[in-house]
């Protein structure tokens, strides 16, 4: 076997979607707040499309770097949303998945041994790719004392001179956290000094709730030296249908395309068409702007129902659609108190050690679920502290 593979274990989070899937096999009904997965339906209109794309044959390979209305479409989204100018033509990539888009950036920029600075906690992914790809990966963590703020020190610490790419996530999956312009500065000074890439994943762009997303690119210094990856799944409830991108510069661009020639040959067209549709539809901007809106009213009920347990502390979320909730009352590490919650309580949430020892003693909890689980589910995690609480000896 690959002894690469051997320093990985199997990801937390589908591990616990398994035993979810195992319960509700046996009966049991739970409360599913684990999942990074949209409650929404794929727009009728997308559904259409994908559908009408069959129909007229576009069941065939296509373009390897995606079909060029795409391409457009999404260059043409970034510059309206963000005025950045990416070229269709060598400077787009569309990818199975936003994942895979940054498993090609990653092989595309790590060689043997370069050291890949990936912040703690973190999309676990980061660390996957750049094990596979012969990297090593090197955590350094955010401030666990002020809610997983992005921390300058904590990175400066890490670099040397076999650091050869940042992995950047605004807004953060799983701290909710984003990077504003002056920190993307801090960052940019670094990065220069040391001549490093940077990957910038962001998927969640779309969500906020009163926070400017600033993209990594949109510094000119980092422009020529950063992979933004972008993802259709989050933003439009489409995480089934497996499609990303990346954007930036061409090199870097076509560097991945062989990445991507090599192991997926190319996105589904009536996929792909799908994903214009969800860009450029009018329709569709609408109801994303409606589930936008209800994200940020259930993230609001989430405070108020923080504030109602007093037991439960967590850190309100710029962006993306987590809460990280302090367990370390309890008196147990992460993942002992979500596998006794799934057990007990019939609730499912990620422990936080899934993300990195920086968060070993939280557990993620997701908004993107009906508003009434998330409450009952919170008042069950509530509960089990508690009991913890009252018999300290019980905390195992
Ligand atoms: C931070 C982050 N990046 C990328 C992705 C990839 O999403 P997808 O492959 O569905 O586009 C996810 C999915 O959960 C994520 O949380």
């Amino acid at each position: 076997m690959n002894n690469r593979l051997e320093q990985l274990t199997e990801s937390v989070t589908l591990r616990i979607a398994d035993r979810v899937r195992a319960l509700g096999l046996e009966g049991k009904c739970v409360i599913r707040l684990q999942t990074g997965d949209p409650d929404f339906p794929t727009h009728p209109l997308i559904i259409e499309s994908a559908y009408r794309a069959m129909r007229t044959g576009e069941t065939h390979y296509c373009n390897t770097r995606g079909l060029p209305e795409l391409r457009d479409a999404i260059a043409a989204q970034i510059e309206l949303r963000y005025g950045l100018n990416f070229d269709p033509g060598n400077e787009v990539l569309v990818t199975h998945g936003g994942i895979h888009a940054v498993m090609a950036a990653v092989f595309a920029l790590v060689d043997a041994g370069d050291e890949v600075l990936i912040e703690d906690p973190c999309w676990m992914p980061y660390v996957g790719c750049t094990v596979m790809a012969g990297g090593t990966p090197v955590r350094f963590a955010a401030d666990v004392n002020d809610g997983f703020r992005f921390s300058i020190t904590n990175l400066q610490q890490k670099l040397t001179q076999r650091s050869r790419l940042l992995i950047l996530n605004s807004p953060c999956n799983p701290t909710g956290r984003m990077l504003d312009r002056k920190t993307l500065q801090e960052i940019a000074a670094l990065v220069l000094a040391y001549d490093l890439w940077i990957i910038s994943d962001e998927v969640y762009e779309a969500l906020s709730y009163g926070h400017p997303h600033v993209p990594t690119a949109a510094l000119e210094t980092l422009r020529s030296r950063t992979i933004t990856i972008g993802s259709l799944s989050k933003t439009y409830a489409m995480t089934g249908w497996r499609v990303g991108y990346a954007v930036g510069p061409a090199k870097a661009i076509s560097e991945m395309l062989k990445v991507s020639q090599y192991s997926i040959t190319n996105v589904a067209p009536y996929v792909q068409r799908a994903a214009v549709t969800a860009i450029t539809s009018p329709d569709v901007a609408q109801y994303v702007k409606d589930m936008q809106a209800i994200y940020a009213i259930r993230r609001s009920q989430v405070i108020e129902t923080m504030k109602s347990l007093s037991n439960l502390k967590a850190q309100a979320p710029d962006g993306a659609f987590y809460f990280m909730i302090d367990i370390s009352q309890s008196g147990m590490n992460s993942e002992a108190f979500a596998s006794r919650l799934l057990e007990e309580y019939a609730v499912a949430v990620v422990p936080g050690q899934g993300f990195g020892p920086a968060a070993d003693s939280f557990v993620r909890v997701t908004f993107a679920a009906p508003i009434q689980e998330v409450i009952e589910g919170l008042s069950l995690v509530g509960a089990f502290i508690t009991k913890l609480l009252n018999s300290p000896s019980d905390a195992v």
